[in-house]
């Protein structure tokens, strides 16, 4: 069977050969009953592995397109025929370039009990009740905030609180080298529209965090991986890639990373500013979490180091303080700012001026004060997701317990059939977050990242060793 496969596309191997063989199984091409190839004859016709056929079977099978029976093989499910046209029919292998939405379309993340998956924190912990407050009085005192287009780049009066902010953490620019996003998603979007497209070169952490991943593959980016150990980004490693495939732009998440919760070292901070320097591109710091350190505060960011102006400093304030109010500033110098502010203003002519507002006195006046008892709390739960695992993990399973941040990252000992596992989750209630899209690979990842703040503390204690439990049997199903 010929498939035409793209090797250096963002679209991964497995999702090329299931989307193939979906069109043709839709179109009437391959017929309801015919027989698929082996997984090793189709693997050594395409000369890809035969992990990447099996998946791609997996994936055309929990789609409905295909039946695998062990020692049968599998052959195209009968339904296909009379199928009608529905919209799951023709929805299927409608082409997108967003590698985690690829994944998550097959899961229902709206009615959970325990929604691991989510990287936030519980609304008990936020300062909702300051901040709605304010932005009470905002509506009924200044109802004209809402008559005018705001500043493109963000109110100038919580640009300077940002600035504030950012020299007390070492970071000295002026009002006007910062801009306000909605959420740091948008910063990354709008680095990404601005300075990537087709082709160019991205390198990211691997694991990453995916609405990155999905932004640049949106872009048509070629996405190179950098693996990650106790120290972040192995900046040798990057290194040496850059030889061979120079850099446009580099993304980190160096503190707490998202998922795996590690901390970039001082020193690889320094060298990757200098490998930006001696490439003259830009590094995206992306630093959602620096202010959630349990024990000793992390490394300066790289962006208190930056004289020349590679680094687009982003700071979010949504996961922090309110993930509706959608705030987050953006820091650079120089024409890549403005650029960046054209960007902004043609995807949606500035923020919404009530938010910015909103948020402006609280992160003024209250902001230090409630991030060091937010972490306190944060520690805490830390600590109980850490005893739970210590009691309830199945033997294998790994992980690296952060200093700060959100999540939990486990290593398993075998890629754990995904879909599977997902089901079972589901039906308790329980959703995680499946490593896979967090490295757009081809291999299945051994990993699976979950949030311990998102639950209340006792909700978050019941559903952890809820999944623990499920997890082991899952494992020990597998294996049997
Ligand atoms: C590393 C990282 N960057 C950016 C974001 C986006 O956050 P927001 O747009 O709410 O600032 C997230 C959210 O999970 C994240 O984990």
């Amino acid at each position: 069977m010929r498939i035409d496969l793209l090797r250096s596309g963002s679209k991964s191997l497995p999702r090329q050969i299931s989307e193939t063989l979906a069109q043709r199984i839709t179109s009437g091409l391959l017929q309801p009953g015919s027989r698929l190839p082996s997984v090793r004859g189709l693997a050594s016709s395409l000369k890809v592995s035969q992990v990447t056929v099996s998946k791609a079977y997996a994936e055309l099978e929990a789609r409905g397109h295909i039946i695998c029976s062990q020692g049968k093989g599998c052959y195209v499910a009968e339904r296909q025929r009379t199928a009608p046209d529905t919209a799951a029919g023709w929805q299927d292998s409608y082409d997108d370039y967003l590698p985690r939405a690829q994944l998550w379309r097959n899961f229902d993340y709206r009615e959970v009990e325990y929604p691991f998956h989510l990287a936030a924190i519980h609304s008990s912990l936020l300062p909702l009740g300051p901040i709605g407050a304010t932005m009470a009085a905002l509506v009924k005192e200044q109802p004209e905030l809402m008559a005018s287009y705001g500043n493109f780049q963000g109110d100038a009066e919580l640009r300077e609180v940002m600035r504030r902010h950012l020299q007390s953490r070492g970071i000295a620019i002026g009002p006007d080298d910062l801009m306000i996003t909605s959420g740091s998603q948008q910063g990354i979007d709008l680095v990404a529209r601005t300075f990537v497209g087709p082709g160019d070169t991205v390198y990211l952490e691997a694991p990453s965090y995916t609405g990155a991943i999905d932004v640049f593959a949106g872009r048509g980016a070629e996405m190179i991986f950098v693996p990650v150990d106790g120290e972040g980004m192995m900046v040798d490693k990057l290194t040496a890639m850059c030889d061979l495939r120079p850099p446009k732009l580099i993304y980190t998440n160096p503190t707490f990373q998202n998922p795996s919760g590690v901390t970039m070292s001082m020193t690889r901070r320094q060298r990757l500013l200098e490998l930006a320097r001696s490439y003259r591109c830009l590094i995206v710091e992306d630093d959602p979490f620096s202010d959630l350190y349990f024990h000793q505060p992390p490394p300066v960011s790289i962006k208190s180091m930056d004289t020349g102006g590679h680094v687009v400093y982003m700071k979010s304030f949504s996961k922090v303080l309110a993930p509706g109010s959608r705030i987050a500033c953006v820091a650079a110098e120089g024409n890549i700012l403005s650029r960046l502010i054209a960007a902004k203003s043609a995807s949606d002519l500035g923020g919404p001026l009530l938010t910015q507002r909103a948020v402006l006195p609280f992160i003024d006046r209250q902001y230090e004060a409630y991030a060091a008892k937010l972490r306190t709390a944060l520690r805490q739960r830390k600590e109980a997701a850490a005893r739970l695992l210590k009691q309830y993990a199945p033997a294998g399973v790994t992980w690296r317990l952060p200093e700060g941040g959100l999540n939990l990252w486990l290593q398993l000992p075998e890629a754990p059939a995904i879909e599977r596992l997902h089901a079972l989750a589901e039906r308790e209630g329980i959703s995680f977050l499946p490593g896979d899209v967090c490295y757009a690979g081809d291999l299945p990842s051994r990993h699976i990242r979950l949030c311990y703040s998102q639950l209340t503390e006792e909700g978050m204690q019941r559903g952890l060793k809820q999944f623990l439990l499920l997890l082991g049997q899952h494992l020990h199903s597998l294996r049997s």
